[in-house]
């Protein structure tokens, strides 16, 4: 039985997402996590993949389903993810979706740690992850995705904070999200959000994760064929 050829406006186009959030292991059982469900870049990715693009998917330990129709490749720490992205270029687009952790714990190693029942405390030393939107932003043309898409989940000043995320990153846009406690976003199956790019900030209406996906993967089509690339 033969295989239909994808089709639609992303055929032929490779793209990336990140999805879920990063585990850091403090030691062999132990992790520093956060609370990202992956939810939204499971919509992207799938998203994408309806409109054709072939779509690698590189996830955390995400507790949303995996996406169907893409190539899952599954990670844990920040510093496998950036590896993971690294492998997966070239691709033509990228979103940035993962909640990766700032921070790792220095020194974890193949011990466990062991409490010493002293009552004192336990001190841990968080080291700086690499960031992976920007390593992945500052590539030179050619290597860099044509288009670069970050997230920015901010709760107070939401516009200009991704706004001067945006500029610090070197990405083309940041999908910027308010997740302040009552907008009720965090974990939840909605999203509101502002589309800020060169052109300045766009706000969307406040929709399902599955539809704010698909708008912005009909943005990302769009972009591809007027930039010709
Ligand atoms: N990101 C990344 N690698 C990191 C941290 C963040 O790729 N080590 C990406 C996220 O996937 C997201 C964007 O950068 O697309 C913004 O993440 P965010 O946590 O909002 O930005 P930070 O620069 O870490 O700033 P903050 O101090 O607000 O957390
Ligand atoms: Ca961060």
């Amino acid at each position: 039985e033969a295989r239909l050829a994808p089709a639609g406006p992303l055929a032929g186009r490779r793209v990336l997402v990140t999805s879920g959030p990063t585990h850091e292991p403090i030691d062999p059982v132990r992790y520093i996590a956060n609370r990202s469900s992956g939810a939204q870049g499971t919509a992207i990715a799938e998203a994408l993949a309806a409109l054709g693009a072939e779509v690698v998917f590189v996830t955390g330990p995400a507790s949303a389903p995996m996406p169907v129709g893409v190539q899952v490749v599954p990670v844990e720490s920040a510093r496998d993810m950036l590896a993971a992205v690294e492998t997966a270029l070239p691709v033509e687009a990228a979103v940035f979706a993962a909640a990766v952790a700032d921070w790792r714990v220095e020194g974890a190693g193949a011990s466990k740690i062991k409490k010493d029942g002293s009552g004192k405390c336990l001190e841990l030393r968080l080291t700086e992850n690499p960031d992976i939107l920007r390593t992945i932003s500052g590539l030179p043309a050619g290597a860099r995705p044509s288009l670069v898409v970050g997230f920015a989940a901010e709760t107070d000043d939401v516009i200009a904070n991704a706004t001067a995320k945006r500029l610090r990153k070197g990405c083309d846009w940041i999908v910027a999200n308010d997740v302040s406690p009552g907008t009720g976003i965090m974990g939840g199956a909605e999203n509101a959000v502002t589309l800020i790019s060169g052109e300045g900030a766009e706000e969307w209406p406040r929709a399902s994760k599955a539809e704010v996906a698909r708008r912005l993967a009909a943005r990302i089509a769009a972009h591809l064929a007027e930039e010709g690339v």
